[in-house]
């Protein structure tokens, strides 16, 4: 099929919403076809001498990318695409004020994406739009031969993640998700340190996205709550799952060594969005209007093929403190965040927490030593935004797989829909897909890069 005809069958089929042959069944399995499957762990693709990359997407979030793609050596911003015109003109504005060539922009609709696939001077995309559009950008991208990067979490269904998978693995384009809180100061440390084995062997992990966004219940017309608000409305288990697990299962392996295997998952009552609303809004608000159906926390255990545990709770609703919990323990000790605290077997009483201070010392990641003054001055979440756009730019201009493959996109997304199943089912244990159909056996781990 010709590039053209290609482009002129993705938008007829994804756009009517029908599956791409081959990808997936009903049942969220990958269709059995005669293709020879080759995985992406490991993905290398030519270096590139420039990175020319677009963006769908430049609301809350897809912005501040575009700010911190200037900022980076060897990156041309090409074209920027929002459905919201002024909100697309805000980033274009931004570029030529930082003295580069004006990028054109695609505002004609929610599918004007399309006509942007269509040039062919675009390497990468970053896709920075409402969830449910993650998944189709992405693989229209990779099909229109573009790198795809994509905000978190890359995918909503099953069925949807082994699209990506399918999709990845046929195209052999990158399909990152960008979970940048992988790149924090306190995460890459952690990382060194279990790569180093100082907990010993890893026993158990627990992640978390607890952050009371209640606010966002006010953005009605534009803005996150807008459009986030409404999965609140329709279901019930972990929404936003990769923050806090990213981290937690790349210190354990999973995808390379190890992989997840079931879990099981349970919420709490409903009751905090729906007080949010009666004390904020007139009784016959929309808000008042809608039933809230997630439970204010969600708690879901995962069991890995090691036998290793893994907690991951969502609270995006109670009004508490901001917690990622980002816990890694082994058979010589424990990390724990929020706020940090270690306790290692050899280093003082393990009865109590000891000096942070030492082991930074020792255990700084490479990245954060030499880049680390430069990342908190760039900003975005102290610094973590700053640190993964730099290494995907190094990545893609040295010809370098990227730190999370497509695996690992969709194995932390999964979470979403997984635990969702396991609510409405009593709890009952849900097995995960092994979405590296075996390879995840023998993928190196992620090295201590620097
Ligand atoms: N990694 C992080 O720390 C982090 C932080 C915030 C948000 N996010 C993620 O970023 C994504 C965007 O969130 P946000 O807070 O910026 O939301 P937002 O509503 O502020 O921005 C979304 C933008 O996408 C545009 N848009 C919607 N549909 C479109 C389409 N079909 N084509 C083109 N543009 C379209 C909207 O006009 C809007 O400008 C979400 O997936 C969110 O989970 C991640």
């Amino acid at each position: 099929m010709s590039d053209l005809s290609r482009r002129e069958f993705i938008k007829s089929s994804v756009g009517a919403g029908l599956v791409l042959p081959g990808l997936a069944s009903s049942l969220g399995r990958p269709q059995e076809t005669n293709m020879k499957r080759e995985g992406v762990a490991g993905l290398v693709c030519p270096p590139m001498e420039r990175v020319r990359a677009a963006f769908i997407g430049v609301g809350a979030r897809g912005s501040g990318h575009v700010a911190r793609m200037l900022s980076l050596e060897g990156v041309d911003i090409k074209a920027i695409c929002d459905n919201h015109e002024p909100t697309a003109l805000q980033s274009q504005k931004r570029c030529v004020d930082a003295g580069r060539k004006k990028p054109d922009i695609y505002t004609a609709g929610e599918h004007d994406y399309r006509r942007m696939f269509e040039r062919d001077d675009i390497d990468i995309v970053i896709i920075s739009t409402p969830w449910r559009w993650h998944t189709p950008q992405a693989l229209e991208a990779m099909e229109a031969g573009i790198h795809a990067f994509i905000e978190v979490p890359a995918a909503l269904t099953v069925e949807d993640c082994w699209r990506l998978v399918d999709v990845a693995e046929k195209t052999r384009k990158h399909c990152m998700m960008l979970e940048n809180v992988c790149y924090g100061r306190d995460e890459l440390m952690v990382l060194n340190m279990c790569r180093k084995g100082l907990f010993g062997e890893l026993t158990h992990g627990e992640a978390a996205y607890i952050h009371d966004l209640r606010f966002q219940m006010k953005e009605i017309e534009r803005g996150t709550g807008s459009w986030r608000t409404g999965h609140h409305t329709r279901r019930d288990g972990n929404l936003y799952p990769t923050h806090g697990l990213g981290p937690v299962s790349q210190y354990m392996n999973i995808n390379r060594g190890d992989r997840f295997d079931y879990l099981t998952s349970m919420s709490s009552p409903s009751l905090g969005r729906a007080a949010y609303a009666k004390a904020n809004f007139d009784k016959d608000h929309g808000r008042n209007k809608v039933t809230y159906t997630c439970g204010d926390m969600n708690t879901t255990l995962i069991k890995t093929n090691l036998g290793r545990s893994v907690l991951v709770q969502h609270d995006t609703t109670t009004p508490r403190p901001y917690n990622r919990l980002n816990f890694i323990q082994g058979t010589k000790g424990a990390f724990g965040g929020f706020p940090s605290r270690i306790a290692v077997e050899g280093y003082g009483s393990t009865h109590g927490w000891q000096d942070l201070k030492k082991f930074r010392a020792e255990f700084e990641h490479p990245l954060w030593k030499r880049m680390g003054e430069v990342a908190k001055k760039a900003g975005g979440h102290g610094g973590m935004d700053f640190i993964m756009l730099w290494r995907v730019v190094y990545c893609l201009r040295h010809g370098e797989p990227m730190d999370q493959d497509v695996y690992d996109a969709v194995s932390w997304s999964a979470i979403s829909p997984l635990s969702e199943k396991s609510v409405a089912n009593r709890s009952a244990s849900i097995n995960f897909p092994d979405f590296t159909r075996g390879a995840w056996k023998k993928t190196k781990p992620l090295a201590v890069i620097s």
